[in-house]
């Protein structure tokens, strides 16, 4: 399974997939990485990776329209089995979604605490169990069809910065074991309801 990934960041899921990528019996491949800004460690991982990489700023088109047609077609370039959206900071449009299948991880336990800060909404809130959400990507934010969940619990002194990286730990290795699963076995959606295998 061909996979592009799209990083805003840190980009240590993207990481876990390119270690997971070397062992061929994993199934799937990491073909490009592509980002909404420079300078990231995320580029720089895919750099290090030797693999094929694209900047696609928000600011350099004169409309979100025509950013989202030329992110979708710098990933068609790729020829992707599967988008893999990990920390990209941006909402793909309907367009985008129907010329590729598209996953996202979220770092809290959807339908709880959507939109960019998981972490410490979940912390504000005072909830005691938080976690990662991996998703179809949908229309919505956040609202996708569940490919998987695994919970992680929220400590009495937590950061958000501490809360988050114990999150991100859990959330890789799940992003790891389900994309591997959905390139080995297949996957499909009905509705709400995802079936891997
Ligand atoms: C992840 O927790 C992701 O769910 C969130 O931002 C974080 C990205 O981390 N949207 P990284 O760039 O993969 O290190």
């Amino acid at each position: 399974m061909r996979l592009v990934v799209l990083v805003s960041g840190s980009g240590t899921n993207l990481q876990a997939l390119l270690d997971a990528c070397a062992d061929p019996a994993y199934g799937a491949v990491v073909v490009a990485v592509g980002a909404d800004r420079d300078g990231i460690e995320g580029l720089a991982r895919a750099e290090r990776s030797g693999l094929p990489m694209f900047v696609c700023r928000l600011a350099d088109h004169p409309s979100r329209e025509d950013w989202d047609r030329a992110l979708a077609d710098a990933v068609a370039e790729h020829d992707p089995d599967l988008v893999v959206l990990a920390g990209f900071m941006k909402l793909v449009s309907e367009e985008f979604l129907d010329r590729f299948p598209t996953v996202n991880t979220h770092p809290a336990l959807c339908p709880a605490f959507p939109g960019t800060n998981g972490p410490g909404d979940a912390l504000a809130y005072g909830v005691k169990v938080t976690g990662a959400t991996l998703f179809v990507v949908d229309g919505g934010v956040d609202t996708g069809p569940i490919l998987a969940q695994v919970a992680v619990p929220v400590e009495a002194d937590d950061t958000v910065e501490v809360l988050h990286e114990r999150i991100k730990v859990s959330e890789r290795a799940m992003l790891v074991e389900t994309v591997g699963r959905m390139a080995r076995e297949g996957w499909s959606v009905d509705g709400r309801s995802v079936r891997i295998g």
